[in-house]
């Protein structure tokens, strides 16, 4: 203890001879001008540990000698002055431990404060009624484990000391009497006295993390942020912040350049959008908040981004091809119906199916289109009729001997009940005559359905999944068979349920090994091909790296596809999504997943496309590869819901690299949103059709007539186009068939590719499937191609086959694999149908 002495100038001298004259053992000079006396080293002093270097401030009376410094005392001792004659005056001493604490609660020392910011996170209100049990009392009050006192009134609660806390160098730090109990020790000036129940954690100041960082993750710095110009663009917050769980989030969604902001938000993106916000690297030091996931980890501050980018290999690209190489968008020909519906014909022609309302008054709304026309819009549309609403229906062609597409479901009251059929007949230049039969007395779905999906299964019966009642009705949280079973056969899903309005056209295919896979909303599952019940649930699908809650099927309307099959058939079959939509925000998702089901432990993978996109199309080509197009960047599938056009077309090539497979291709004038269509042609091009976004933003409320063709770069590389002549076109499993080709070169550049028969509405071409079937040539024009092997394979249908040479296909040739199982050719017997009967084609 002791009594300042001096006043204005002290030396050494000046402080010893004081404390000497009061009889004291030792005299400290501190600050270059205070001095204490005392007969004890109270309150845990001692020598300062080595190296120590506070001492060294000049006495303000004598600039040749030190004065002790800042928290440091020059000591003196009288040892003529025996220690054991002292009396003891530090009983007098207000000690931090004199008080009773609450169980378990123990003093734990005197601690520098605010070094890098508070030790102890809450602070309490000041108060001038400020006791040890009154701030511990308050601390545990609001569920801290521990409790901190300053600087007489103040008090602050945490369940561990950040920042750096450290021990101050002497317990005589902590000094001054609490404002509400002078007994009692409440710190010091910047001094905290802690108390905590049990262990107390202490955390080192917070650092950036710089090394061992998930991938390539590489440390930059700190990064300037503005809420009007955001450098990075998806926001995540995260209780669970740190470098290795956002960064490990960014890069699986695949964005090369993350960081964390306020100590809670994790954000991703790319450079190109820190360079559009001209963000520049700020002091390190600004970014000073501790992870929200560790508190000894930096995550940026306000404004201020911990800022990574991926180094090394990139972690996705994409080709930017230009010229022939970019394909092109070509007018194909004027429209007179909007297709919520086309149906690429075995006779080489597409249907055109339309909503009912949304068209032109002199339109029947359905048509047939033939592409040997195209120039000549008067021959090239065959007016066609329904006698019901279609929207919105599914489509199928069935595997029977005519071909016959299949529509069903479709908009309120005995309309969402319709089955229609129709039976292709003429081919390219020669019109047909045959329309489009609907019984509504005689044959009627067992449930009324507004947008199911349909699928060929195994057996050669229809399956007919999902809908609704009608637009934002009750849903329809069942399954069905169509032609109906004796008996019927309705199954109940509660998974449909669960997830209505979201699964509406959910995704279905065959699998190779058996059983049906099927998506919906974010979920995915695989049925018993038998039972139809759920015979494994596989993972949620992966939406938007900032909102999970995101989906796939309408309204957020991405598109399935599945990926080609090839001999030996033993690699898994592989489905890919792509594009998609969230609630709230409604930002259009810019990934592809893709799974293979059928391998134990299946995992979603996520492949970053090159811009947003929902209400997506996808066509599947000879070659393939697989044409991405229309669609918007934000919104939902429906009427005026969708905005930002997507006018881009993207390629995908599976067979290039993962995360590589992208190519940026070439661009349309025309919006195509709410309702538009992309189909193969037999030739190669891709039809693309719609759309009807209803819309009073848009002249003529968007309604968009005119089709357009693209032709993907196949058509216009220079190649020469190969051409075959098959004359079996009706196959079973394994057969051999032989055709004869003529190629422009050998045929060790040829290849067969065999497409399932589609029907497309909102962008979902129902029946895709894409087989590179086996063959052999025997010399340059005599081949033999062996048909897939079994009906998971390759289930019951019509396909296109393809012979490409460089990659450049042929006219496609129509032929069935499987047969007709189900004896569909004589469905349905009630009157009002032709039928094509059961038989070879
Ligand atoms: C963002 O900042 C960049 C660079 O300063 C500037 O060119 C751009 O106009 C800003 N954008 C907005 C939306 O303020
Ligand atoms: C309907 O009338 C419009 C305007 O005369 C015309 O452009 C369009 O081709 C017609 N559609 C059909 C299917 O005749
Ligand atoms: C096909 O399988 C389903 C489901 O087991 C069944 O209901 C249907 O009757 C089968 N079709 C035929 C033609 O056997
Ligand atoms: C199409 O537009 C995108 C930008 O949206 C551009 O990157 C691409 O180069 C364009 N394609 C062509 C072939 O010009």
């Amino acid at each position: 203890m002791g009594t300042p002495g001096g006043g204005s100038a002290l030396t050494v001298a000046l402080c010893t001879s004081a404390c000497a004259a009061g009889n004291f053992k030792y005299a400290g000079a501190e600050y270059g001008g205070e001095c204490f006396c005392g007969n004890t080293i109270a309150n845990g002093g001692g020598p300062a540990p080595d190296g120590d270097t506070y001492c060294n401030m000049l006495c303000n009376g004598n600039n040749g000698e030190y004065c002790g410094g800042p928290n440091r005392l020059d000591l003196y001792e009288d040892t003529t002055i025996p220690t054991s004659t002292i009396s003891s005056s530090s009983s007098t001493v207000p000690t931090p431990t004199s008080t009773v604490l609450p169980t378990g609660w123990t003093y734990k020392g005197c601690y520098v404060d605010g070094l890098a910011g508070r030790i102890l996170a809450h602070q309490r209100p000041d108060t001038p009624t400020l006791t040890i049990p009154s701030c511990i009392g308050a601390c545990v009050s609001a569920g801290y484990t521990a409790a901190g006192l300053e600087y007489g009134v103040q008090c602050f609660c945490g369940n561990d000391l950040r920042n750096g806390g450290v021990l101050a160098p002497s317990e005589t730090e902590c000094a001054m009497p609490c404002a509400g109990n002078a007994a009692e020790i409440c710190g010091g000036s910047n001094r905290m006295s802690i108390y905590a129940n049990g262990e107390l954690v202490v955390y080192q100041p917070p650092a950036p993390q710089t090394t061992g960082l998930p991938g390539n993750w590489e440390y930059e710095g700190c990064l300037f942020d503005v809420q009007d110009n955001r450098s990075l663009m998806y926001l995540i917050t995260l209780t669970e912040n740190t470098a290795e769980t956002c960064l490990s989030l960014c890069s699986e969604y695949g964005y090369g350049a993350a960081g964390m902001e306020y100590g809670n938000e994790c954000w991703c993106g790319d450079m190109k959008t820190v360079e559009e916000a001209g963000a520049q690297m700020m002091p390190e030091a600004d970014c000073n908040m501790p992870c929200a996931g560790d508190p000894q980890l930096i995550c940026g501050a306000g404004g201020r981004i911990t800022f990574y980018t991926w180094g090394g290999a990139p972690l996705n690209g994409w080709d930017f091809p230009t010229g022939a190489a970019a394909g092109e968008y070509r007018f194909l020909i004027g429209g007179v119906v909007v297709p919520l519906i086309t149906t690429p014909g075995i006779n080489g022609k597409v249907t055109f199916l339309e909503k009912y309302g949304t068209g032109a008054p002199n339109t029947t709304g359905a048509y047939e289109f033939d592409p040997f026309f195209d120039d000549d819009f008067e021959n090239a549309w065959r007016e066609m009729h329904v006698s019901s609403d279609v929207f919105c229906a599914a489509g199928l062609t069935l595997p029977d001997r005519a071909g016959r597409q299949l529509n069903i479901g479709g908009w309120a009251n005995l309309d969402t009940y319709g089955v229609r059929l129709y039976w292709p007949d003429g081919q390219p230049g020669t019109p047909g005559v045959n329309d489009w039969h609907e019984n509504k007395n005689t044959l009627l779905l067992q449930a009324g359905r507004w947008y199911p999906t349909a699928m060929m299964m195994t057996n050669g019966s229809i399956l007919v999944v999902g809908g609704q009642v009608g637009a934002n009705g009750a849903p329809v949280p069942n399954l069905e068979i169509l032609p109906k079973p004796v008996g019927g056969y309705v199954k109940h899903c509660d998974w449909l349920e669960r997830t209505d309005p979201y699964n509406l056209y959910p995704y279905l295919a065959v699998l190779p090994t058996g059983d049906i896979f099927v998506a919906y909303y974010n979920e995915a599952r695989i049925l018993d091909e038998s039972t139809l019940d759920t015979a494994r649930t596989l993972p949620n699908i992966p939406a938007s790296v900032d909102d999970p809650n995101g989906g796939r099927t309408y309204p957020f309307e991405g598109t399935a596809v599945l990926m080609p099959q090839s001999p030996p058939y033993t690699q898994p079959l592989e489905i890919m999504i792509c594009g998609g939509s969230n609630p709230g925000p409604e930002i259009g998702i810019d990934n592809c997943v893709s799974i293979q089901p059928e391998v134990e432990e299946a995992e979603w993978v996520i492949e970053r496309m090159p811009s947003k996109r929902v209400v997506t199309c996808m066509t599947a080509l000879p070659d393939g590869t697989y044409l991405i197009l229309n669609g918007g960047q934000q919104g939902v599938a429906g009427f005026a819901t969708l905005n930002q056009p997507n006018r881009n077309a993207v390629l995908y090539d599976p067979t290039k690299p993962r995360h590589f497979r992208m190519s940026v291709m070439a661009n349309t004038t025309i919006n195509r949103l709410y309702h538009s269509e992309a189909v193969l042609l037999d030739d190669g091009r891709v039809l693309v059709s719609g759309s009807d976004p209803q819309d009073p933003r848009f002249e003529n409320l968007g309604e968009e007539y005119r089709v357009e063709a693209f032709l993907p770069p196949y058509l216009l590389n220079g190649s020469p186009r190969p051409s075959f002549v098959i004359t079996d076109r009706d196959w079973a499993y394994g057969d051999a068939v032989t055709f004869t080709v003529s190629l422009p070169g050998s045929t060790a550049n040829m290849k067969v590719s065999l497409l399932a028969a589609v029907s497309s509405t909102h962008g979902n071409s129902m029946g895709q499937r894409t087989i590179f079937p086996a063959f052999t040539c025997t010399s340059a024009t005599s081949c033999m191609v062996t048909a897939p092997p079994n009906v998971h394979v390759a289930p019951p249908a019509w396909w296109q086959m393809f012979v490409l040479y460089n990659g450049t296909p042929s006219h496609a040739a129509w032929v069935r694999i499987g047969g007709d199982p189900a004896g569909l050719g004589d469905w349905p017997a009630t009157g009002g149908f032709s039928l094509p009967g059961v038989g070879p084609v």
